[in-house]
């Protein structure tokens, strides 16, 4: 097959939503409908959270939540689907946020009981920052929910979307009879058993036909009828392009369980969504279709093996060809790098691969030159952005509980950092060590694995920080920000790339701060040049 045809067939896509919305539930349908398993169930026996395969670390086994992402792949239609898996847990936000740097675009898992929760909206508020096609599937149909159209309402204001409904209801809870596919124009009806992988689909090319009243009864013919009338009154006509930018989402409705409007979703899902999209690098933007490889890494797993003390690094291939034990360039290191053993992703297992190509991800061994936002070329200097860190919320001091142990402390603290479980900032006046986390579970995280990986010990000092704030100022020169240096110096900080940060400890203050100081920015994200 040819390097374009490749390209073009690869569908890269992460699925996000609050915790137990049925993220893995989804994930689970789309890899049997790809054959890649082969009985409902088999994922969630595992629980891709909880699962031996897909997540790696003692830790997560112990506390059934994902702490790590993982990558399954499979094949479906002569498509090669990428599904980024990411943590739902908020303690572990951060590491969603990074995949999506990772990701061409996503499904958006929403409760049809619950609606937009919390941390939908958070998760769609980055994809909508950077345009990520998204497309909504409305879930858990064969419960009670929302009425549909309030739903759509909902999902519009909160989450700031376009949307445009490709399938609808027909009735909810007690009363599902199925969905009309607007997509497909085609009836999808219910039988509400879930063992059944098989739906009953029938062709309807007349909404006004009798057999629409056959199938489903004369009073739920007649509100789809007006139901669908609305929708083609309200909402604009799907438009690919408008999808691609990310200005319009389609909106898919069904039971994740019951197998039931997934087929729908998928068949849609691989002829609209994007194939690998270009890249914005800090030199240029990088085409998928040019020949030379260039990739970045996203997220490090650690410890697979606890008979090696090894990482693998995940990146995304962005253009080229990545090619098994070939020399390619460590961007920030300046030195070229070969791999023997890189790992591609099927379903569940990983397994050596000679070639990968745009949109695909591969994982690399590596005893610790990887950190996250790293980028590979075949030479060419290039630095992929878009790797952020975000303000934590939680803030303590570290301290070594381990005098003879302090080497490895602060190699693992190092590696950790490097690792993005979590951030270290080193206080300008007397250099001690403070961790950011967005949860507080992440302390017991880094407790953990310092002690089982690293030999060593650690205590935390709470300390009272309200946000992290990276200082941009306009003239690092100015008198006033000689004087901001020195007025502030207790609460200042350096990030680990070396940034200059402004640990405010209550809103007032920081508010007074910007007051004082109006030549100064306080960014809440180390992204923003
Ligand atoms: P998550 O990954 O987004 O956290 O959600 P997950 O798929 O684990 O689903 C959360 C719960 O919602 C699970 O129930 C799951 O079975 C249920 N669920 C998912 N899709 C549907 C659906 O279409 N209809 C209904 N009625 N329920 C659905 P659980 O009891 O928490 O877990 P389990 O005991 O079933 O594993």
């Amino acid at each position: 097959m040819s390097f374009t045809k490749e390209i073009n067939r690869r569908r890269t896509f992460g699925i996000i939503s609050h915790p137990d919305a049925g993220k893995t539930t989804l994930t689970e349908k789309l890899l049997l409908f790809g054959g890649a398993i082969q009985e409902a169930g088999a994922v969630k026996s595992n629980k891709i959270k909880k699962g031996a395969t897909s997540d790696f670390m003692e830790i997560e086994r112990q506390r059934g939540i994902s702490v790590a992402t993982s990558v399954l792949a499979f094949e479906y239609n002569g498509y090669k689907i990428n599904i980024l898996d990411t943590p739902g847990h908020k303690d572990f936000a951060e590491d969603t946020f990074r995949t999506l740097t990772a990701v061409d675009s996503v499904i958006v898992v929403v409760d049809v009981a619950k609606g937009v929760e919390e941390q939908t909206e958070k998760l769609v508020e980055v994809c909508r920052m950077r345009n990520i096609p998204m497309i909504v599937f409305i879930n858990k149909l064969d419960r009670e929910g929302k009425d549909a159209f309030d739903l759509l309402d909902e999902i519009e204001q909160k989450l700031k979307l376009n949307v445009i409904p490709l399938s609808f209801p027909i009735g909810m809870g007690y009363d599902f009879k199925g969905i009309y596919n607007i997509w497909e124009k085609n009836i999808n009806l219910f039988s509400g058993d879930s063992r059944k992988n098989i739906e009953e689909t029938v062709e309807i090319s007349d909404l006004q036909s009798d057999e629409l009243d056959t199938l489903i009864g004369s009073k739920s013919a007649n509100t789809l009828r007006e139901e669908l009338e609305l929708v083609d009154g309200i909402y604009p006509t799907f438009d690919k392009q408008s999808y691609l930018d990310g200005h319009t989402q389609p909106v898919f409705f069904g039971s994740a369980l019951n197998n039931f409007g997934v087929r729908e979703l998928l068949d849609c899902f691989v002829e609209i969504a994007p194939k690998p999209r270009p890249k914005q690098s800090e030199e240029r933007l990088v085409q998928p279709d040019e020949k030379a490889f260039t990739g970045f890494v996203f997220k490090i797993h650690a410890n697979m093996d606890p008979n090696h003390r090894d990482r693998l690094a995940f990146v995304k291939i962005v253009s080229g060809k990545f090619e098994r034990n070939t020399p390619y360039l460590h961007v920030r290191h300046g030195k070229k790098l070969k791999f023997s053993s890189p790992n591609a992703f099927f379903a569940e297992k990983k397994e050596i691969v000679d070639v990968s190509y745009p949109g695909d991800i591969v994982g690399l061994h590596d005893t610790g030159n990887f950190k996250i936002g790293d980028t590979l070329t075949e030479g060419e200097i290039i630095n992929y952005k878009g790797i952020p860190s975000f303000s934590p919320e939680h803030f303590r001091y570290i301290n070594n509980a381990d005098p003879l142990k302090s080497k490895q402390l602060f190699k693992g603290i190092d590696q950790l950092m490097d690792e993005g479980v979590a951030q270290l900032f080193t206080l300008e006046l007397n250099g001690r060590k403070v961790i950011g986390t967005v949860g507080a579970l992440q302390y017991e995280v880094i407790q953990y694995r310092l002690e089982h990986e690293y030999g060593a010990k650690c205590t935390y000092e709470n300390l009272n920080v309200y946000k992290a704030c990276w200082v941009d100022a306009k003239d690092p020169k100015s008198e006033s920000f000689k004087d901001f240096m020195a007025v502030k110096q207790r609460y200042l900080a350096t990030d680990k790339q070396g940034q200059l940060v402004f640990l405010a400890d209550s809103q007032f203050s920081l508010q007074m701060t910007q007051q004082k100081y109006p030549d100064i920015t306080f960014h809440f994200t180390s992204e923003f040049r």
